[in-house]
C-alpha cells in the first residue's frame, strides 16, 4: 500500500509508477482488421481500409504525446500465405494510401521508413516507399516505421547474411553489430510493445529488438485503436518497473516487519 502522507510523485513512484515516463519508441501489431469488418458484415478489406485511417490518426496521437517511433507492423512475411485476392488488395491499398495520405503526412512532420524484405514487392510499391522516404526524410516530429513483408527471422538473417558478405572474423560479430545491421539500425530498440485484436503473440515481430519491451496487449480491434486506447497503453506503461536484469528500484517491504 502507498503511504498517502508522501508528496503524489514520491507516493507514485513508492508504488513502482514512472508519472510522465513516455516511451521513446513504441512497436505496434496492427491486428484485427478482418475481424473488425466481419462484425460488421463487410468483406476484409474494408477493414484494412479503416485500419490505414487508424494508422493516420494514431501516428499523429503518439507524436503529440512525445513518442519519438512508432513501428507498425502492416504485413508479415508468413502474411504471403493468405488468400492472394487478399494479398493483392493489401498490395493496391497501400499504393492507394501513400497517394491519399503522403501530402498529409509530410505537411505533420512525419519521417517515413520502411523495413522489411523488398526484393519480393512490385517495383511500383518498391518506388512509393522510396518516394515516401525520401520526401519525408528531413521530418523531426516522429519517425514511422511500416514493418513490410518483414519477419523478425528473416531481420536477423539478412544481418548475418552482411556479416559473411564482409568476410567478417567471427569475433567482430557481436550483439551491438549485428543491431547496427538490422532493419532497425536506425531508432532505439522499442521501450513499448503494443498488440491490438486480443491475440497474446509476437507473430515474428521485432523478435530482437524487443528482448526489452514491456508488452501491452488489448482486446481492441486495430481500426477502433483511438486516442482513449493509446492512452491507456501509456498509462500503463508508466506503471511498469524497467529493471533489465537488475533489482527492482523500490523493493516492497513486507508489512509486519
Ligand atoms: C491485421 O489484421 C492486418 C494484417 C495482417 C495485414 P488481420 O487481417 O490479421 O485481421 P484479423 O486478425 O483477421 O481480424
Ligand atoms: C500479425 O498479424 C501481422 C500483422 C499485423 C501485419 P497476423 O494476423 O498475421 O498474426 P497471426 O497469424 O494471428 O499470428
Ligand atoms: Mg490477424
Amino acid at each position: 500500500m502507498s503511504d498517502l502522507s508522501l508528496p503524489d510523485a514520491a507516493a507514485a513512484a513508492a508504488a513502482g509508477a514512472r508519472p510522465g515516463a513516455v516511451p521513446r519508441h513504441v512497436a505496434v501489431v496492427m491486428d484485427g482488421n478482418g475481424r473488425w469488418a466481419r462484425q460488421r458484415y463487410m468483406p476484409r478489406f474494408f477493414g484494412h481500409k479503416q485500419g490505414v485511417d487508424a494508422l493516420v490518426r494514431a501516428v499523429n496521437t503518439f507524436a503529440d504525446r512525445g513518442v519519438e517511433y512508432l513501428t507498425v507492423f502492416a504485413f508479415s512475411s508468413e502474411n504471403w500465405k493468405r488468400p492472394s485476392e487478399e494479398v493483392s488488395g493489401l498490395m493496391s491499398l497501400v499504393l492507394v494510401a501513400v497517394s491519399k495520405y503522403l501530402a498529409k503526412m509530410a505537411g505533420d512532420g512525419v519521417r517515413i521508413r520502411i523495413i522489411g524484405d523488398r526484393s519480393a514487392v512490385s517495383d511500383k510499391l518498391r518506388q512509393a516507399w522510396e518516394h515516401a522516404e525520401e520526401l519525408t526524410r528531413d521530418n523531426h516530429r516522429i519517425t514511422l516505421a511500416v514493418a513490410f513483408n518483414y519477419g523478425g527471422r528473416w531481420d536477423v538473417v539478412q544481418a548475418c547474411r552482411q556479416a559473411v558478405a564482409q568476410a567478417l572474423p567471427p569475433a567482430q560479430i557481436d550483439e551491438a553489430w549485428l543491431s547496427q545491421h538490422m532493419a532497425l539500425s536506425f531508432a532505439p530498440d522499442p521501450d513499448l510493445f503494443i498488440r491490438t485484436g486480443g491475440e497474446m503473440r509476437m507473430s515474428n515481430f521485432l523478435l530482437w529488438q524487443a528482448a526489452y519491451s514491456e508488452l501491452f496487449f488489448t482486446e481492441c480491434l486495430w481500426p477502433d485503436f483511438g486516442q482513449a486506447e493509446i492512452d491507456a497503453a501509456l498509462e500503463a506503461y508508466a506503471q511498469r518497473d524497467r529493471r533489465f536484469g537488475t533489482l527492482p528500484a523500490h523493493p516492497v517491504v513486507p508489512s509486519g516487519t
